[in-house]
């Protein structure tokens, strides 16, 4: 049988029980595949590569090595994040980088969405790839792959285009071929939040918006500049801050900022104040293909916007995007 085939018989995990019995065959799988051996994993953060950390330091503690790099483009406090809950909180073997400069320097004067994709994806890999290299004894690579990942990459497979190109870890150097361990490859994402609970991370952690693997990258439009990228991260804070707090971080797929590489007019302290506007998507989906925009009480909005403007250094409006996919992607690169 085709590993990378989901049974039909295979129960969706709706459960703790259900989510406990997977887990603890999953244990005595990774235990039984690797042995006494060390794998590698690349945590982001995101959903699934944490609760693929935390599985498998139920499985095999200290033998996971986890690598966190923070390329510059996380959100206010994401890296801070994954080294309380993992390092501090499940005692995991977690090695950070912070490779931010690499990063930006290579992106200083980028514009071009796909070209920046690009650089990100590939440097991201080399980072990675360096760390790996001064590691001895790893034999294994842990990845977050889920179902709908490998139902995608069989279309890719089939030739059908992608709209841009997403970039997830994979494709390492040849001197570091890898066996992958890959615990949650037959589950859907609504399995991997209930997995993940029944692990014991937290329900804010796991039912957590997606974030793209570019990160604040590709809502830096144009080339990024540090004061902008500085800009778009606090007003992102304050966005996600007040959705926390008014209940809408549940009611809604995603909710981001994008900070557009232009300027206009405005006026502060009675003098002119040239800013950049600060634009809010927020948008519902199923399954990312297509997307709607959820109505959000103008009150709160109004409250945002006075909050952005007056806590953020360069941004002088803020918009809102109302525009659903098709036509507009979910991301603006
Ligand atoms: P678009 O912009 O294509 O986004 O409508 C659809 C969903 O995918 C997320 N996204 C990414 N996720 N790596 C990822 O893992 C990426 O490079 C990437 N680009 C977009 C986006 O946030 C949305 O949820």
């Amino acid at each position: 049988m085709d590993s990378n085939v989901r049974p039909e018989t295979m129960e969706r995990i709706t459960t703790k029980e259900m989510a406990d019995a997977f887990i603890d065959e999953q244990v005595k799988a990774v235990r039984e595949q690797v042995g006494d051996k060390k794998v590698l994993l690349a945590l982001s953060g995101g959903v699934d590569s944490s609760v693929v950390a935390a599985l498998l330091i139920r499985a095999i503690g200290k033998q996971l090595v986890c690598v966190h790099v923070n390329h510059g483009l996380m959100r206010k406090g994401e890296s801070e994040n994954v080294i309380e809950v993992f390092k501090k909180g499940l005692d995991a073997n977690l090695i950070y980088v912070d490779a931010t400069d690499r990063f930006l320097n290579l992106l200083a004067g980028v514009s071009d969405p796909e070209k920046k994709r690009k650089i990100i994806g590939k440097e991201f890999i080399e980072v990675f790839a360096d760390e790996a290299r001064k590691l001895e004894g790893v034999s294994f690579l842990a990845q977050g792959t889920i179902y709908p990942d490998i139902l995608e990459s069989i279309k890719q497979a089939e030739g059908k285009q992608a709209v841009k190109s997403h970039h997830n870890v994979g494709g390492l150097p040849e001197d570091l071929q890898f066996e992958l361990v890959e615990p949650l490859k037959l589950l859907f994402k609504d399995e991997v939040r209930v997995v993940g609970e029944a692990l014991g991370l937290s329900h804010q952690m796991v039912y957590r918006q997606p974030f793209p693997g570019p990160g604040l990258g590709v809502r830096c439009l144009g080339a990024i500049t540090r004061d902008r990228l500085e800009a778009l991260r606090e007003a992102d804070a304050i966005l996600r801050e007040e959705f926390d707090k008014n209940g809408l971080a549940e009611k809604v797929w995603q909710y981001f900022i994008v900070v557009p590489d232009m300027k206009s007019v405005g006026v502060k302290d009675d003098s002119r104040y040239e800013g950049w506007p600060a634009i809010i998507r927020v948008v519902n989906t199923k399954d990312a293909m297509t997307a709607t925009i959820e109505e959000i009480p103008y009150a709160i909005l109004h409250h945002i916007t006075a909050r952005i403007t007056s806590e953020v250094k360069g941004i002088n409006r803020v918009l809102m995007d109302l525009t659903p996919k098709p036509t507009g992607t979910i991301e603006w690169e």
